[in-house]
């Protein structure tokens, strides 16, 4: 195996592959219906990565470093055959754990098959236990009760559960004790997303963004928490455990205390485009090096040419920026004040 880095030294270890651009949700700050409606043009299923394709693939990023690979969308359950696919991949030696991001709609149905075919995990996306705020939130598309019984049937079939709430003030920051509360109950780990300012469409501002730290300062008034250290390096959601009971959640601070320094994460789109960042403008085409006849060692170059000159910090940056823009204010109102 390679010991591949890239110029801020990390290595590659992750591979997010979405299966598919569609969803049957609308959440407003990923795919607003306003814009993904009835005319949106989604990709023909002809420019989408075939399985032989994404194997194929996995087999080689595996060469690279790769030990984990998580299943994305759009929604990926809405892709016929998953459970096959998840079996190919769960064939790759070299391969340590297969996870899948899903909104649960589906779950219910699919959990057994997927768990059968070798899937560790499942990270299930929920905002609210609220019908309403919920349904407000993933435009009018998903009942929280079908969610819940996805989860369930996770758990059940002896996936891995994770549950992931993305926070908005004003939305649904209302709800953060009661999902705390609810899933400390249930034994499922419940992670706090901070909002995103991801994509072009979602209308992203700052003052949106409830923090790591008020979402931990409020839980911890109604259940005292105490931090816990990561279970592996570059874990993207900072841990804290509760003290008077079993059971724990994590924030996902991308916003206030990001986490570039360790992100060894490449991404896959489902047109076979290769990513190194969740907020990269340009991919580099990977499907048209399959489909053109190069052999795996032309891909691999191809691959490995990509993350040597990776220096994407997205999330560090911003940060970077935000802050000096609150010195900057700070500055300005001493100034005027004093
Ligand atoms: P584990 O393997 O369980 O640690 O999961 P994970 O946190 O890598 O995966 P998951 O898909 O559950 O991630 C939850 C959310 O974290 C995503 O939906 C994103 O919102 C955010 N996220 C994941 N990876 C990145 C990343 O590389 N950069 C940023 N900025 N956000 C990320
Ligand atoms: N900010 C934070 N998280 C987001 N997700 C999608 N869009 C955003 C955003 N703008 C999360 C969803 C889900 C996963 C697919 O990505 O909540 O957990
Ligand atoms: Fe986006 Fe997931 Fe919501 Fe679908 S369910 S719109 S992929 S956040
Ligand atoms: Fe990785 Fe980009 Fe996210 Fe930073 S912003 S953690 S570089 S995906």
């Amino acid at each position: 195996m390679t010991n591949l880095q890239d110029q801020l030294h990390r290595p590659l270890r992750d591979l997010r592959i979405s299966v598919t651009d569609r969803c049957n949700f609308r959440c407003r700050y990923c795919m607003p219906a306003e814009i993904f409606g009835p005319d949106y043009a989604f990709l023909p299923s002809d420019k989408i990565l075939n399985f032989d394709e994404i194997e194929r693939l996995v087999k080689i990023f595996v060469t690279l470093g790769v030990k984990k690979v998580r299943i994305t969308g759009g929604e990926p359950l809405l892709r016929r055959d998953l459970p096959e696919l998840i079996a190919r991949i769960h064939r790759i030696e070299g391969v340590e754990d297969i996870a899948l991001t899903t909104n649960g709609s589906l779950l219910k149905k699919y959990a057994q098959p997927l768990a059968q075919a070798g899937l560790s995990r499942v990270s299930v996306s929920l905002d609210s236990l609220d019908d309403e705020r919920f349904f407000e939130m993933n435009g009018h598309r998903g009942k929280v009760l079908t969610v819940l019984e996805g989860i369930e049937k996770a758990a059940e079939a002896g996936l891995q559960v994770k549950i992931n709430m993305v926070v908005q003030k004003g939305k649904n920051d209302q709800d953060i004790v009661t999902m705390a509360q609810f899933f400390k109950e249930k034994h499922h780990i419940l992670r706090f997303i901070e909002y995103m300012d991801v994509g072009n469409s979602n209308g992203w501002r700052l003052d949106d963004v409830v923090s790591k730290k008020d979402i931990i300062d409020h839980i911890h008034q109604f259940s005292p928490l105490q931090p816990v250290a990561p279970n592996y390096k570059g874990e993207v959601a900072t841990r804290y455990q509760y003290q008077d009971a079993q059971g724990e959640i994590g924030v996902i601070s991308s916003v206030t205390d990001s986490f570039c320094s360790n992100c060894s994460r490449a991404r896959l789109s489902a047109e076979g485009s290769l990513y190194t960042c969740l907020f990269a403008t340009a991919g580099t085409d990977l499907r048209e090096l399959l489909r053109s006849g190069q052999d795996d060692a032309a891909i691999i170059k191809c691959i490995m040419n990509v993350w040597e000159t990776r220096n994407d910090r997205y999330s560090d940056e911003r940060n970077e920026q935000t802050i000096a823009k609150r010195k900057n204010s700070k500055i300005e109102m001493s100034h005027i004040g004093g």
